[in-house]
C-alpha cells in the first residue's frame, strides 16, 4: 500500500488528465493550513496560466470529480483555486493500521536496486582525523544506511589514506629518532632478511607526535621534503624495509580507527587502502598511455581535463609525479577501476569534505575520458564543515587539530552531566548507566550534524548538542525511551495492542505525520541528504507528545485504549527506524 499522499498525488493527476491537463501539475503536497485540509493541490493555478482558463472553474471541475473518492471527507476549494482535500478517519485508521502491521514502518524498497558503493570516512594512517573527516564519518554512514533500507546492494569503504608522502615523512621521522630501527630498515631494504619484531615497538602514540612535527619540517626544509619524497617512491617500490615498517603504522593506525570509529556507531564493510591499488597502478599508467591521454609536463604525466564551456580552468590530474610516485589521484583513479572489477557499482558515492569539490571533479573526467566509468556513475557528495564559535573549522583549544577519541570521550563527559542534571538514569548500574551516556554522546553529535542539509557549515555547540530540550538527539532519544516506558507499563497491566481507529485531531495529525515518512526518505535518498530523515524524526516526536498530551492511553476505555496503545508502539516502531537510518541507538530506558 502507497503513502496517503501519493494515493492521493494519483488521483488527482488522473483527474487532470481525464480533464486534458498535464497530469504531474496534480500532485498534493501535506497542507499548508492542517486545521482547514490534510492535503492541497495547488495544481489549478498551474493548469489554468498554460491553458488561459480561470483557476477556480478548473478547480471545480477538478473537485467535482474527485467528491465520489471513499478516502476523502471532503474537497473544498480556497483562495484562487487551491483545492484542499480532507481524509475520512477511516481511510486515515486504514493508513495507521497498514503501517503499524508493515515491519517496513510504512516505507517502501526502490523499484530498480543498485549496487552503490559509498567512500566515506576517509581516515589517514598516522595524520589526526579533522572534523572533516567527523562530517564525512557520520554522513556517509548514514547514506550507507539509508540506502541498504531502501534496498540498494551497498558497500561501505574507508578508502584508508596510508599511501601517500606522508608515509614518507613518518618513514624518515621514525628512522631519525631510532638508531636500531633505522639500521633494520637500511638492512632489510639492501636485501638482508632480518627478524622485524622490533618495528613492533612503534607505538600510535609515536606516529602521533612525531607526524605534526616531520610535517612541519617538511613544509620549512626542502632536504627533508625531498627526502621524504624518496622515502615515499621507495616504499611504492616496495624496498622491503621501508614497507615493512610502513605496514606496522598501517595495522596499529586501522586497529585504533576501527574502535574508535565503532565507538561513534560507524563500521566499514571494506577497510580498503590507497596501497591496495598499487598493483593496478602501471597497467593503468600503461593504458592511459595507449589512449593517448597522457601528456608529459615538466617531467611529470599528467591529463588534461578541461572541457568547452568550463566557467574556470581546471587543473590536470597528475597520474605520476616526476618523483615517480603516484598521487592521490592516481590511486583514486585505480580505485575506480577496482571497484568496477570487484563490485561492479551503478553509483559510486564519495562522501568527503566539500573543499575537495575540485580533486574528485579532475578525477571522474579522467575516469570517463578514460572509459573507467560512465558519465553520472561517480558522484561526489561534499558537505560544509563544523566550525567554532570563531567561524572557522573547530579546533581544539590549544588550537590543534581534533582527534575522533578526543571529541567522543568529551561529549560523553558533558552527556554524563547532562543526565546527572536531569535526572536521569540515577538507580541504574554504573555499566547501564556509561552505555545510556554514550547513547546519549553519539546521538548528540550525530543529530547536531545530520539535522542540517549537508552543505550548511554550523557550529560546534556541545551545551546545546547534549540538551535534553530542542531540536536534538538526546531530546529524541528521550521522547522515544517515554514511549517505551509506557510499553512496558501497559505490559505489565495486561493491556494488549488492537485494531487503530483514529477519532481525534491529534490521532488524525500523529497518523498524517506517521505516512510522510516514505516522503521524507524518498527525498533524502533522492538529494543524499539524511536530513530529511532527522526532520522527520523530530516531528514524529512532536506529534507523538501533542497526541499523548491530548489522549489518555491506558486510563482510556478499552477498546480505545488498545488502539491508542497501537499507535504508540507504531510511532516508536517508526521512530527508532528513523534513528536507525541516521546511525543513532536507542537506550531501553534512562
Ligand atoms: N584520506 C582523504 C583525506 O583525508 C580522504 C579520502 C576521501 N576519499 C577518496 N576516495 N579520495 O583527505
Amino acid at each position: 500500500m502507497s503513502d496517503l499522499k501519493r494515493g492521493l498525488s494519483e488521483a488527482v493527476e488522473a483527474v487532470f488528465a481525464e480533464l486534458g491537463l498535464p497530469a504531474e501539475l496534480g500532485r498534493v503536497t501535506a497542507s499548508d493550513r492542517p486545521d482547514l485540509a490534510d492535503f492541497q493541490s495547488n495544481g489549478a493555478l498551474a493548469a489554468a496560466k498554460r491553458v488561459g482558463k480561470n483557476p477556480r472553474e478548473i478547480a471545480t471541475l477538478v473537485a467535482e470529480r474527485l467528491a465520489g473518492d471513499a478516502r476523502l471527507e471532503a474537497v473544498e476549494i480556497a483562495g484562487p483555486g487551491f483545492i484542499n482535500l480532507k481524509l475520512t478517519d477511516r481511510s486515515l485508521s486504514d493508513r495507521a493500521q497498514a503501517i503499524a502491521d508493515d515491519p517496513r514502518q510504512g516505507a517502501e524498497i526502490v523499484a530498480q536496486p543498485r549496487r552503490v558503493l559509498i567512500d566515506f570516512g576517509g581516515p589517514n594512517v598516522a595524520k589526526p582525523m579533522h572534523v572533516g573527516h567527523l562530517r564525512a564519518s557520520i554522513i556517509g554512514e548514514a547514506i550507507k544506511r539509508l540506502y541498504r533500507f531502501r534496498g540498494d546492494s551497498v558497500l561501505g569503504d574507508a578508502h584508508f589514506g596510508d599511501w601517500g608522502y606522508q608515509m614518507g615523512l613518518l618513514i624518515g621521522a621514525v628512522m631519525d629518532e631510532r638508531p636500531e630501527i633505522a639500521r633494520l630498515v637500511d638492512s632489510l631494504n639492501a636485501g638482508a632478511s632480518e627478524d622485524t619484531a622490533a618495528f613492533g615497538a612503534v607505538a600510535l602514540t609515536d606516529l602521533d607526535r612525531l607526524y605534526p612535527q616531520a610535517a612541519a619540517k617538511g613544509k620549512a626544509d626542502t632536504d627533508y621534503r625531498d627526502r621524504a619524497r624518496k622515502i615515499t617512491a621507495g616504499l611504492q617500490d616496495r624496498l622491503p624495509g621501508y614497507y615493512a615498517l610502513w605496514q606496522r603504522f598501517r595495522d596499529v593506525t586501522q586497529v585504533a580507527l576501527e574502535r574508535d570509529f565503532h565507538a561513534l556507531g560507524v563500521d566499514f564493510d571494506l577497510w580498503k587502502g590507497e596501497s591496495d591499488v598499487e598493483d593496478l597502478i602501471d597497467p593503468m599508467v600503461a593504458d592511459l598511455d595507449a589512449k593517448g591521454l597522457l601528456v608529459d609536463d615538466q617531467g611529470a604525466r599528467i591529463i588534461r581535463v578541461v572541457r568547452e564551456g568550463d566557467k574556470r580552468e581546471l587543473p590536470p590530474l597528475l597520474v605520476v609525479s616526476s618523483e615517480g610516485s603516484a598521487m592521490y589521484g592516481t590511486t583514486d583513479l585505480a580505485t575506480i577501476l577496482d571497484r568496477k572489477q570487484t563490485f561492479d557499482p551503478n553509483l559510486v558515492i564519495y562522501c568527503v569534505d566539500q573543499r575537495q569539490a575540485d580533486h574528485f571533479e579532475i578525477v571522474f573526467r579522467a575516469a570517463y575520458l578514460a572509459g573507467y566509468a560512465q558519465e553520472g556513475q561517480l558522484e561526489h557528495v561534499g558537505f560544509g564543515t563544523m566550525n567554532g564559535t570563531d567561524g572557522k573549522p573547530f579546533k581544539t583549544r590549544e588550537g590543534g587539530v581534533l582527534k575522533l577519541n578526543d571529541m567522543i570521550e568529551m561529549t560523553r563527559v558533558k552527556a554524563r552531566e547532562r543526565l546527572h542534571e536531569a535526572g536521569l538514569g540515577e538507580n541504574l548500574a554504573e555499566t547501564e548507566f556509561e552505555d545510556i551516556a554514550s547513547k546519549v554522546a553519539v546521538a548528540a553529535l550525530k543529530f547536531a550534524d545530520l539535522q542540517n542539509f549537508r552543505g550548511t557549515s554550523y557550529v560546534f555547540d556541545l551545551d546545546r548538542f547534549t540538551s535534553f530540550e530542542g531540536k536534538t538527539g538526546p531530546y529524541l532519544l528521550y521522547q522515544a525511551v517515554r514511549v517505551k516506558s509506557l510499553l512496558r507499563r501497559a505490559a505489565d497491566e495486561a493491556v494488549s495492542s488492537g485494531p487503530i481507529t483514529v477519532t481525534e485531531p491529534a490521532e488524525r495529525e500523529l497518523v498524517l505525520t506517521l505516512d510522510a515518512f516514505e516522503t521524507a526518505l524518498s527525498e533524502a535518498y533522492d538529494k543524499k541528504a539524511p536530513n530529511a530523515v532527522a526532520e522527520h524524526a523530530y516531528r514524529l516526536s512532536q506529534a507523538f507528545s501533542k497526541f499523548y498530551a491530548a489522549c489518555p492511553i491506558l486510563q482510556a476505555e478499552p477498546k480505545v485504549r488498545s488502539s491508542r496503545l497501537a499507535l504508540a508502539q507504531t510511532t516508536l516502531a517508526q521512530l527508532e527506524r528513523a534513528l536507525g537510518v541516521l546511525g543513532i541507538t536507542l537506550p531501553e530506558r534512562m
